[in-house]
């Protein structure tokens, strides 16, 4: 079996603000890397910046810098947000590296020699003061999209990739591999929205971009977005270059994350120019959903300004990494779209973190505290009940497993919550407090062992997802922190005379109403 697994995100543009928003594809690839991580497999998580364009030459120049001075600063604040959302990506790569541009230099030339791309005329509506093309659908109102003027055709020599000529290949592609592009709903999309109606020659260069990788045999032109962008998943791994130790190992891709509006480069055009390339193509691309913001199907909180940009930091600072990894993870369905606001933000808090999960941890330590002065010994025979409660635990765990691999982080952390659920309802079904009533401290012993473990166990497959407080649990049964998925795999762990001891309250319950007000006043001075 094949033990690497190669995960990336999209390279985000750094002329965006770094939001919730990006923070999501980032967050959601990290819970995948850790998972197979942890499960044992080599794993390469890729992410950085897509650095190049007219959009990067302007905002510098109107900030008065260099662009090299503007991105080094957004790279350095993208690099301590990731640190800050624990994203634990082995390899950060930007589109101004050296080895990514001369590779890119190699790539566009190498297809330049096999024919793949020629030079043509690109014919456009061009808005002389944005300096920028547009096609006829992204006007708006038949003027410029970005500052409202008019625009006229005009004509330029450019450098054109034979897409046409992949239009049947791609289609053969999806078909014979239905797990290609995943949700399958986005298959239709692109076969209905984009190959069907014809795949014409994509435009690769243009003469009026100067912030760019230049062609090398023809440095007029500059490669233009896509064929600069899109290969960074194989520059990063050393494609072309002197080591190409990663790209011996980790090429094919796994699995590219992607955000749903650039499925269609990742579906179409990369695939294409990979098969331009004669090179394997990624195994999956999978292309989550948005996540909206105040419109749409929110309910209608009024502490929710449209305009609002939610900043993860402050939530993060405010209530703990654990909170936004979990919402975004678990009420966002992977592949759909889905709302956030900050009454579903804080609610989801309370109910997870608070009541189901931080509440079981400390009942359970508590519990044997209280009846055992803090020492216990699995001892006993096992009742019906607790095998009940032990077969599922052990079945859900590896539905775990199968909803990983099938690239299902939200089914998956649902998954482990109901294992938590099973846990609270076994306290309640066995109700230790009655046992001590009569006097019973072996069964309340084979209860709190069988408890314990089911926590232990579970827990080790949250850590994927949830890396902050959940790691310092295992102190509470003086045990150390697993490497491992499989460390805490089974029941059967526990030692006699285990010290059980409390440990912190994980998360503070809140106050949903005083922290709308509190949030609303931070957004209002942000
Ligand atoms: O597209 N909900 O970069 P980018 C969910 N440079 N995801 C969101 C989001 C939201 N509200 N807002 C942004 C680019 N994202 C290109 C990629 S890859 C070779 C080049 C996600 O900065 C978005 O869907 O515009 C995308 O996956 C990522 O943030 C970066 O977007
Ligand atoms: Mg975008």
């Amino acid at each position: 079996m094949k033990n690497t697994f190669y995960i990336t995100t999209p390279i985000y543009y750094p002329s965006n603000k770094l939001t919730l928003g990006n923070s999501y594809t980032t967050i959601l690839a990290d819970c995948l890397a850790r998972f197979f991580r942890m499960q044992g497999k080599d794993v390469f998580y890729l992410t950085g910046t897509d650095e190049h364009g007219q959009k990067i030459e302007k905002v510098a120049a109107s900030e008065n810098k260099t662009e090299m001075e503007y991105l080094n600063e957004i790279v350095a604040d993208a690099k301590k947000l990731w640190q800050m959302l624990d994203i634990s990506y082995d390899k950060f790569i930007r589109t101004t590296d050296e080895y990514h541009v001369k590779t890119v230099q190699k790539i566009f030339k190498k297809l330049y020699d096999l024919g793949e791309i020629y030079k043509s005329t690109y014919r456009g509506l061009y808005c002389t003061p944005c300096e920028s093309f547009w096609t006829e659908e992204q006007l708006i109102d038949g003027k410029c999209p970005d500052c409202g003027r008019p625009v006229e055709p005009m004509e330029e020599e450019a450098y054109f990739f034979r897409l046409s000529k992949y239009q049947d290949k791609i289609l053969d592609l999806y078909t014979k591999n239905p797990n290609f592009l995943r949700p399958t709903s986005r298959v239709n999309e692109m076969v209905n929205n984009f190959i069907k109606p014809g795949l014409k020659d994509l435009c690769v260069s243009r003469t009026s971009v100067k912030w760019g990788i230049p062609v090398d045999f023809d440095p007029k032109h500059t490669i233009y977005v896509w064929i600069d962008a899109l290969p960074n998943y194989l520059t990063a791994l050393g494609y072309l270059q002197s080591d190409d130790s990663n790209f011996k190992k980790f090429w094919p891709c796994d699995v590219h994350i992607v955000g749903k509006e650039i499925v269609r480069f990742h579906a179409i055009i990369w695939p294409a120019i990979l098969m331009a390339l004669n090179l394997p193509l990624p195994k999956q691309i999978y292309g989550h959903g948005w996540l909206l913001f105040g419109e749409g199907k929110l309910s209608k909180s009024k502490a929710v300004d449209k305009k609002e940009v939610i900043d993860p930091r402050v939530l993060v600072s405010r209530y703990g990494l654990d909170s936004v990894r979990l919402f975004l993870i678990k009420e966002i369905v992977f592949g759909q779209d889905g709302p956030y606001n900050q009454e579903l933000f804080l609610n989801s808090y309370n109910t997870n973190l608070a009541n189901e999960y931080g509440n079981l941890i400390s009942r359970s330590c508590g519990i044997a505290q209280k009846y055992l002065g803090g020492i216990l010994n699995p001892a006993g025979e096992l009742e019906q009940t607790d095998l009940d409660f032990k077969a599922e635990i052990l079945s859900k765990r590896k539905t775990v497993f199968e909803q990983m691999e099938d690239i299902n982080p939200t089914g998956a952390l649902n998954t482990i919550f109901e294992m938590f659920s099973k846990c609270n309802k076994y306290i309640d079904e066995t109700a230790p407090w009655a046992l001590f009533k009569q006097n019973n401290l072996t069964r309340i012993n084979s209860v709190l062992t069988t408890l314990s473990e089911a926590i232990i166990i579970t827990n080790t497959l949250l850590l994927p997802f949830l890396t902050d407080k959940p790691k310092t649990i295992y102190a509470n049964w003086g045990l150390s922190e697993p490497i491992r998925l499989d460390d805490y795999a089974n029941f059967g762990f526990l030692k006699t005379n285990t010290i059980v001891t409390k440990g912190e309250n994980l998360y503070a319950r809140l106050d949903v109403k005083k922290e709308l007000e509190e949030l609303t006043i931070l957004a209002s001075r942000a």
